[in-house]
């Protein structure tokens, strides 16, 4: 195998096109698509940048001898004349021209690769190496290095101060699980990897950094899906001094920033802004996608005395009956369909999924049997109901209607392709619920963590309707999907103090858990709030990737594993003895 002695690079594939007729430059990369045709070899190089035709002539039969041997994927140097191309390539950026070659270097060889093209993504992880070196790949990772960089810049040039916050932490769990590492020094202590910085930065403003970001790792031991890895990137970001609106209008400024360098799309500010219980009603959703209607209504108020229990008794118990009306779908909403979207409603636990078609032979309907004319009519009329349209009902517990209907339409979108996929809508949701009751807990928990301001009119109703207490809390959502969410944080020690209490801990469980930061707060606590976005998501979203796997060099799969290395692996019993750590169950190989 030869090397690179002697020879420099002169740039990138596409830094060269018809300007540089004339030429001499040399290249290095992989070898894609090789044509022998016998007095002439193309080779089509690669590198990052893109693709440059190589042509070996028999001019030079020395050389061609040996452009023959090379193969897919070998990586190669060569030294050439950029010359005006034959066979024009308008779809490339140096499709005007060519290269042809008075040297060639083989400096790796490539065994047949183990993966196609249209690899399963099993086997697209498996060789994740393999698999980043396709275009896409590398586009997206080189998007992602974009993001993070405007983000750099922009927060830098509005004041804030990047600053590293540890990895190796206290575990304080409260919401998903921490992934924890065993201390060799301390026998039978272990440190918590951060689910984000949060208290960190909360004490840096304590210590008077005024305003602070970083791009952290943060770790959360909890469910995989499509938009949820175990480790994962945020932008993070907090501020002294400011109200929510304060918050809210530098990120929009950042959100600009990047829609208009990476899209090239002017997003208009202040952004929209529904709360939570507009979201609920409207969306059924607090995380809604508005690139399409189908916004629900509730129609408790028409049927509360009709002669269908289902509904009429749930009106009375404080649950809801709500519609939503898929316009213009009644002809392409088959009986399977509506049966299969009736399943698929009682993956949300609803009972049963009423509706009612306005076909042009008159309406259809299951529940038409149970109803007045006037019942009938004024459902249709509450749903601006016309011909072509099916509304679909749900009668339940609030909660169960919201997330079952809620899921319907975005269901039909997916199905009847209703979201625009060039739309971009980005929204801030505000006012949230300070707490929420866990069932299976048995208390209430923070909604979004224990150290959120509550709405300051609120704050008298947390013993006796904790329900009710909104918090100083904001989400940005992006077509549906919640990209980032923060808020303004409890300053005061006796109120934070309280708030421990109301999330059910002893003030000895909530000292020994967050002491540092209880004690902290009583030497001069600035007001402060901030947010942080999950990078991950925010690129999936501007790649219009499926999942954020596919933005992520190295991820993990469904079961929290790394295909690549193998990783969660077992490790020497010398090792373990060294943690003080003793296994009590192993998993099994498969
Ligand atoms: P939160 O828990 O809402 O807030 O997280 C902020 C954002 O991080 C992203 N995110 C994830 N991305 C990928 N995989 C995951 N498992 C995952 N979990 C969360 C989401 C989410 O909106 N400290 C607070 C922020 C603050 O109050 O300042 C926090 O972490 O996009
Ligand atoms: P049934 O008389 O039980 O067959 O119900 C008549 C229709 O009402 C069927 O289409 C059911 O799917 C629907 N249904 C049953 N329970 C509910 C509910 N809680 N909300 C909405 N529709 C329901």
């Amino acid at each position: 195998m030869e090397n690179i002695e002697g020879m420099t690079r002169s740039g990138l594939c596409t830094e060269f096109n018809e300007n540089n007729i004339g030429q001499t430059v040399t290249l290095m990369g992989w070898a894609g698509k090789v044509r022998d045709i016998g007095q002439l070899v193309f080779i089509d190089l690669r590198d990052r940048s893109g693709i440059m035709q190589l042509v070996v002539t028999q001019d030079n039969p020395e050389l061609l001898k040996k452009a023959q041997t090379v193969h897919l994927e070998y990586v190669i140097a060569a030294t050439g004349k950029i010359r005006q191309r034959s066979n024009v390539n308008p779809g490339i950026p140096t499709g005007q021209v060519e290269v042809e070659l008075s040297e060639l270097r083989i400096l790796s060889k490539s065994e047949p690769l183990p993966m196609q093209d249209n690899a399963k993504e099993e086997n697209r992880l498996q060789y994740r190496y393999l698999d980043l070196r396709r275009p896409e790949m590398q586009a997206n990772l080189i998007l992602r290095h974009k993001v993070a960089n405007l983000a750099r810049n922009y927060y830098s040039d509005n004041g804030f101060i990047e600053i590293e916050t540890p990895v190796l932490i206290k575990s304080t769990p409260e919401g998903a699980r921490d992934y924890l590492v065993p201390s060799r020094v301390h026998p039978g202590k272990f440190y918590a990897l951060p689910q984000s910085p949060q208290m960190y930065k909360q004490l840096l403003m304590l210590s008077g950094f005024d305003r602070y970001f970083q791009i952290a790792k943060c770790f959360r031991d909890e469910d995989l899906r499509a938009d949820r890895q175990p480790e994962f990137t945020q932008i993070d970001l907090e501020m002294s001094f400011v109200h929510e609106n304060d918050v809210m209008t530098v990120n929009e400024g950042f959100l600009k920033k990047v829609f208009k360098e990476i899209k090239g799309i002017d997003i208009e500010t202040p952004l929209p802004r529904l709360t939570y219980k507009e979201a609920m009603d409207r969306f059924g959703s607090d995380k809604p996608d508005t690139r399409f209607g189908l916004e629900l209504k509730d129609i408790s108020d028409i049927i509360k005395s009709c002669g269908f229990k289902v509904f009429s008794d749930v009106a009375a118990s404080g649950g809801s009956v709500r519609a939503i009306n898929a316009k213009g779908l009644a002809a392409q909403l088959s009986r399977k369909t509506i049966d299969a979207l009736g399943e698929f409603v009682k993956t949300y636990r609803a009972k049963g999924l009423a509706w009612i078609s306005i076909n042009d032979d008159g309406i259809k309907s299951p529940i038409a049997k149970f109803l007045t004319e006037d019942e009938l009519n004024g459902i249709i009329s509450a749903m601006n109901g016309e011909k072509g349209d099916t509304i679909f009902i749900i009668s339940d517990k609030n909660k169960v209607v919201y997330d079952a209907l809620g899921a319907l339409r975005l269901e039909l979108a997916r199905r009847f392709d209703l979201a625009d996929k060039n739309k971009f809508n980005l929204l801030w949701v505000t006012e949230f619920p300070l707490l929420e009751y866990s069932e299976e807990e048995g208390r209430y928990m923070a909604m979004h963590h224990p150290f959120t301001a509550p709405m300051d009119e609120d704050w008298e109703f947390v013993d006796t309707d904790p329900g009710r207490v909104r918090a100083k809390a904001y989400d940005i959502v992006l077509n549906g999907v919640e990209l980032g969410g923060g808020s303004i944080r409890i300053f005061n020690p006796d109120m934070q103090a309280k708030m421990f209490e109301v999330l059910g801990f002893t003030q000895e469980q909530a000292y020994s858990r967050f002491g540092f930061l209880i004690d902290a707060f009583k030497y001069g606590a600035p007001p402060h709030g901030g947010m942080a976005y999950g990078l991950d998501r925010m690129i999936m979203l501007l790649t219009g990737s499926e999942s954020i796997r596919d933005v992520i060099a190295f991820p993990k799969v469904q079961n929290a594993s790394e295909l690549m290395s193998g990783a969660p692996d077992f490790v020497d019993e010398k090792q373990l003895e060294e943690l003080s750590v003793a296994v009590t169950k192993y998993e099994e190989e498969e």
